[in-house]
């Protein structure tokens, strides 16, 4: 018995598993029960992908509702047409497989309420750092754990123009160009640069970590846009490496509500020793701590044809090997349709998550000022005023006749740091403050 396969998508991710699904030797058996039922593409144009042409359609609707289709494959990407093949394909009580990190942050909860009520497994592996298997293990092999944090590089485009930054000591703009002249960005990086790509799979990751959904809206997020290539060099100075990371956890600040977590993205200043400091290019990583297992670090390529692919045919497998041994037809007494627990979606409730300002954080603030007495002095009297405590001050050089001020602080409360950082502005000896960025927490 084969398990038929509808394809949504024969771009970089469907024609890298096209090709693993059309070569399974030396590859788990199952593979060998699979088969491309038909392949929905948005335009008919010449394939390098040994696919009869006969199961190969325009008409992406005429997949979902193929009777003769078990498990859909959304690899399309985008918001729309894809939340509604995904939602027909549920109707029609077919499972899916998706790497549309897009859709799931922000639909998760239509999608998975449909297919807990259809009896239907939708599954993601590949929508969150492409050929790095985390979904699966903080749905079962982590599960007996608390999760009391976790933090990633969940951009490869970011980390790769941040690497180059760092090693050539280039400007963001010169790096970004040549990134997209290389192929390494997109042609519109907005996604990438601006750390939306990285807010949807932290909301993912953290829906998944904490057993709660996640408001999109909700997740603070702050790209690297602003980062140049003096901050990379202070930070270099100071001991630190520049990283944009994604970063939930429980929020140890919250007196009342113990369950409240911070979910956030920013560019971060991590200390060179740290486990995610040398993770450079496109590469991904990401790191768990759980109670009792302690830290566990995920390693690998978040993107790309064959990695992407690796993530979702290991779904496809999963939803065959379920329809293998028939539990897919299991049902509750009443009649309802009963599903793996540790695979499919079951929580139901809403997290609160903590506004930016009430949270605790390091800063380096990067301050231009007219070399004159009493500066330094002012800037530290400000500080203490509201109660933000300084950790190191450097004043290296000078900068177009300015005397460059680099301040890091211990933690402080963030609403705290910027009425300080406001107040400061208005003084006529700072000519600007063109950097402001966060320092990974000592406790973190
Ligand atoms: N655009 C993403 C990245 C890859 O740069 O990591 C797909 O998630």
């Amino acid at each position: 018995m084969a398990f038929k396969v509808g394809l949504l998508g024969l771009g970089t991710v469907g024609s890298g598993t096209a090709e693993i699904l059309l070569n399974p030797t030396q590859r788990h058996p199952l593979l060998r029960e699979i088969e491309i039922h038909r392949v929905g593409v948005r335009s008919a144009k010449p394939r390098s992908i040994p696919l009869p042409p006969e199961i190969i359609t325009t008409d992406l609707e005429s997949i979902v509702t193929d009777p003769a289709v078990d498990i859909v494959v959304e690899v399309i990407g985008g918001l729309e047409p894809a939340r509604s093949l995904i939602l027909k394909a549920i109707a029609q009580g077919k499972h899916v497989v998706t790497a549309n990190k897009a859709v799931i942050a922000r639909f998760g909860d239509e999608i998975f309420t449909a297919a807990n009520q259809a009896g239907v497994y939708v599954l993601l592996e590949a929508a969150v750092a492409g050929g790095i298997p985390v979904i699966e293990p903080l749905k079962q092999s982590l599960c007996a754990n608390r999760i009391e944090a976790l933090m990633g590089i969940v951009n490869g485009t970011t980390n790769y123009i941040l690497s180059r930054m760092q090693m050539e000591g280039s400007d963001f703009d010169a790096v970004l160009a040549d990134a997209q002249k290389l192929g390494y960005a997109e042609a519109d990086p907005t996604a990438d640069v601006d750390g939306l790509d990285a807010a949807d799979k932290i909301a993912i990751l953290s829906s998944l970590a904490f057993g709660s959904r996640i408001k999109l809206p909700e997740v603070y997020c702050e790209g690297i846009r602003k980062i140049t290539a003096a901050d990379i060099t202070y930070a270099d100075r100071l001991g630190f490496v520049i990283k944009l990371l994604a970063i939930a956890k429980r929020d140890k600040t919250a007196t009342t509500d113990l369950d409240r977590l911070q979910v956030r993205v920013h560019p971060t200043l991590l200390p060179k020793s740290h486990p995610l400091a040398n993770v450079n290019g496109v590469f991904n990583a990401i790191l768990i701590q759980g109670q009792p297992v302690g830290q566990v670090m995920f390693f690998g390529p978040g993107a790309g044809s064959g990695p992407t692919a690796s993530a979702i045919v290991a779904d496809i497998l999963n939803i065959a090997a379920i329809l293998k041994v028939g539990r897919d037809a299991v049902t509750h007494a009443d009649g309802t349709p009963l599903l793996d627990p540790l695979l499919a979606c079951s929580h139901q409730e809403y997290a609160t998550i903590a506004p930016i300002e009430e949270l605790s954080t390091r800063f380096y603030v990067r301050f231009l000022a007219n070399d004159s007495p009493g500066v330094i002095g002012y800037l530290g009297t400000c500080f203490g005023e509201h109660n933000v405590s300084i950790e190191s001050v450097v004043q290296i050089g000078l900068r177009d006749q300015l005397a460059e001020i680099v301040v890091i602080t211990h933690d402080v409360r963030e609403g705290d740091f910027r009425q300080a950082l406001a107040e400061i502005a208005t003084f006529e000896a700072i000519s600007s403050i063109p950097s402001v960025l966060r320092v990974l927490s000592s406790e973190e």
